[in-house]
């Protein structure tokens, strides 16, 4: 396709599989139990670099326009009975490089190459899953024919914003776009709206880090507690439930660091409050379950709509400091069998498939809501090499190399992997009812 982005080294070389600086490590998420680094993780979930705002127009692409759409035949479809959700990475130089994120106005700690990140090993790896089936590559054409007229909404943390970023830059890498609304922040990106005028096509991302409503901490980082109303949609998305199409709901990390949890004015239970203030423990699985449940409700109509419930994407600080400039350093992803899953991953991913079970079974015959699971937990804790890190900031090293920095090991680079849980998402939205 004539869109496509131009690979930065065209003779990029398999790197080697020494590195300097990667460290072994075994668990991949149980470092979330650690209150230090909680914190250190709130920061990087909530906070913003500064940044300067940039058009939303891609004027590069304008000109593509949809004649993509005639150049294009019929792109191969997934196969049905496929499930992507286990596999592993394998080497495909090029595959990844999909789009240049400063054209697409993402944050800019997670646009890798404008900051300087010197290695794109990390964009040469394609998804590849188990029994033998293939991930097609994102087909934008493909998606926005499948969602035409459609309003796609992102509902969730900063991980979910991520993937909302990542199919914003795939789709206009080959369709204009028009920005319809965002944060009159410029720093912040936690609610905005992009159209596909060529498709009428709507995709919207809602910061709700519990999904349902919540004061606080989530809404202003000064502020030590969430206070989280299990009962209640978040106020954005809650107000527009009735334009959403599909949902894409994504959460588990600000729970696991905690919350007091409400129901109606009452206080219900908390996980990890002071303990001077004698809550109920109610852990983190049940909030999220009984997050989803609320949302799954209000999102379900006697309307056609699909309700996507993403899995954890865990992060790769394995247990050192987050403001360590060498907490994530690979470069490669895990091979099969180097790193298992561990139980929290486990348990997060578990507590979706189950909750999206319920669902079904609670709203059958009674809504014409489809609900469905996107399981990227696999795919994402093979990669500890798509993290910004350092690359965070802008040419880190441009002053020595600091002893304290904060690194990013949680969200992907733009482009990076998180790209190919569009992939996964463009397959499932594909699927016949
Ligand atoms: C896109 O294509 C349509 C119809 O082919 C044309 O009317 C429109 O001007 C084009 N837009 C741009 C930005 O080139
Ligand atoms: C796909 O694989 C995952 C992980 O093994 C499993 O939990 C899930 O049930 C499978 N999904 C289907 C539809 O078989
Ligand atoms: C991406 O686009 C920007 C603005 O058009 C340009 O300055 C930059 O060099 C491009 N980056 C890459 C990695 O091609
Ligand atoms: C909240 O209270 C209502 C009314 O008592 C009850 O039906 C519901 O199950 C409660 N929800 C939660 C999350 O505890
Ligand atoms: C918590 O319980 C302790 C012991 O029962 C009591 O002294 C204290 O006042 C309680 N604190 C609150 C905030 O209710």
């Amino acid at each position: 396709m004539g869109a496509s982005y131009q690979p930065l080294d065209p003779h990029n070389q398999k790197p080697s599989s020494k590195k300097p600086l990667s460290f072994l490590s075994k668990p991949v998420c149980a470092w979330l139990a650690c209150g230090f680094i909680s914190l250190a993780l709130l920061h990087l979930l909530c906070c913003s670099p500064a940044g300067t705002q940039r058009t939303a127009f891609s004027p590069l692409l304008q000109y593509i326009n949809n004649t993509y759409s005639f150049v294009s035949s019929v792109p191969p479809g997934g196969d049905e009975s496929c499930n992507y959700s286990e596999g592993r990475w394998v080497w495909s130089p090029g595959y990844a490089r999909r789009y240049n994120a400063t054209e697409c106005n993402v944050k800019e700690s997670h646009d890798c190459l404008r900051n300087g990140r010197p290695d794109t090993g990390y964009l040469d790896w394609r998804w590849q899953p188990a029994g033998g089936c293939s991930l097609p590559a994102f087909d934008a054409r493909a998606f926005l024919t499948a969602m035409r007229g459609k309003h796609i909404a992102f509902i969730g943390d900063s991980m979910a914003r991520n993937q909302a970023q990542s199919l914003v830059c795939l789709l206009s890498a080959a369709f204009p776009n028009r920005l319809l609304y965002r944060d009159a922040d410029p720093r912040k990106y936690n609610f905005w709206r992009y159209a596909f005028p060529t498709h009428d096509v709507k995709v919207s991302f809602y910061w709700n880090p519990f999904i349902v409503k919540a004061t606080g901490k989530s809404e202003d980082e000064s502020i030590r507690e969430n206070h989280v109303h299990l009962d209640t949609p978040g106020d954005g998305w809650g107000a527009d439930a009735d334009t959403i199409d599909v949902a894409v709901l994504g959460a588990s990390h600000w729970l696991l660091n905690g919350a007091i949890y409400y129901n109606g004015s009452e206080v219900i239970g908390a996980h990890n409050a002071p303990a001077e203030l004698n809550y109920t423990g109610v852990g983190y699985a049940w909030p999220l379950k009984m997050a989803y449940r609320t949302a799954v409700e209000r999102l379900s109509s006697s309307r056609p709509r699909t309700v996507v419930l993403a899995t954890f994407s865990p992060a790769h600080f394995e247990g050192r400091p987050s403001d360590s400039p060498t907490a994530c350093t690979k470069m490669e992803p895990y091979e099969e069998g180097e790193k298992e899953l561990d139980w929290i991953c486990k348990e997060l991913r578990d507590i979706v498939y189950d909750e999206a079970q319920a669902a079904k079974v609670r709203i059958a015959g009674a809504s014409a809501t489809r609900i469905e699971v996107l399981d990227v937990t696999k795919m994402a804790a093979m990669r500890p090499d798509g993290h910004p890190s350092v690359y965070m900031h802008r040419d880190p090293f441009a002053h020595g190399v600091p002893e304290r920095m904060y690194s990013d090991c949680l969200h992907s680079c733009l482009p990076g992997p998180v790209d190919t849980f569009n992939e996964m998402l463009l397959q499932i939205l594909r699927k016949r009812r």
